[in-house]
């Protein structure tokens, strides 16, 4: 199963992901290619680490979608990698239709919380803020509406007393370091 990794940030999801792969946890699924709306982000720095090419892909004039030129440019460069799935590891952007119809079926997103609780931005800062007791991670397939397709799999994180953010913070992005390898690995065995 080819595994394109689309994201934003420092990129620890696919770091994850990318070292369960060496530790023969990724089933039958490989990484094919990273690519990154940001020229500085730390996922990029993946690529040379762990042997997979990565790319900086423009998506100019607009900063929180993918939309017009940029993204007939991202349909195009991910089609060439012949991708059966395609990992959105903190990738910032609303997706639209266009960019849906292309790899209908086939994109799947990372979420910092038990959705449907939570979507948009700052997932663990609002469910910090709310006060829950129990928040978490949720892997599931994009539709047009934002952090709503059909989940795939939810890992629970307990927010006890002597938490802070920063240490709820942490537990999330653990909890997630797993279940996304995971969830892969999954579905790679079931294509
Ligand atoms: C992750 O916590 C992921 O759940 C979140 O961005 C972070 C990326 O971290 N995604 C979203 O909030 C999407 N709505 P990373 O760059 O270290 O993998």
């Amino acid at each position: 199963m080819r595994v394109v990794i689309l994201g934003s940030g420092r990129g620890s999801n696919a770091e994850a992901i990318l070292l369960a792969r060496q530790a023969g946890r990724l089933g039958r699924a490989e990484v094919v290619q990273i690519f990154s709306d940001r020229p500085d982000a730390g996922i990029l720095a993946l690529g040379p680490r762990f042997g997979v090419p990565a790319a900086f892909l423009d998506a100019a004039p607009y900063k929180t979608k993918l939309d017009g030129a940029a993204e007939e440019h991202y349909i195009a460069a991910i089609m060439a990698c012949r991708p059966d799935i395609l990992v959105l590891a903190g990738f910032m952007r609303v997706i639209k239709p266009r960019f849906l119809e292309a790899f209908a079926g086939r994109i799947i997103n990372l979420h910092p919380s038990l959705l449907p609780s939570f979507p948009g931005l700052d997932g663990i800062g609002q469910a910090w803020r709310r006060g829950v007791k129990i928040s978490g991670c949720t892997v599931h397939y994009v539709t047009s509406e934002v952090d709503g397709g059909p989940i795939i799999d939810q890992s629970v994180v307990r927010i006890e007393p002597d938490d802070t953010l920063e240490t709820f913070a942490e537990k999330i992005h653990a909890a997630e370091h797993a279940l996304l390898p995971s969830v892969i690995a999954r579905l790679s065995e079931h294509r």
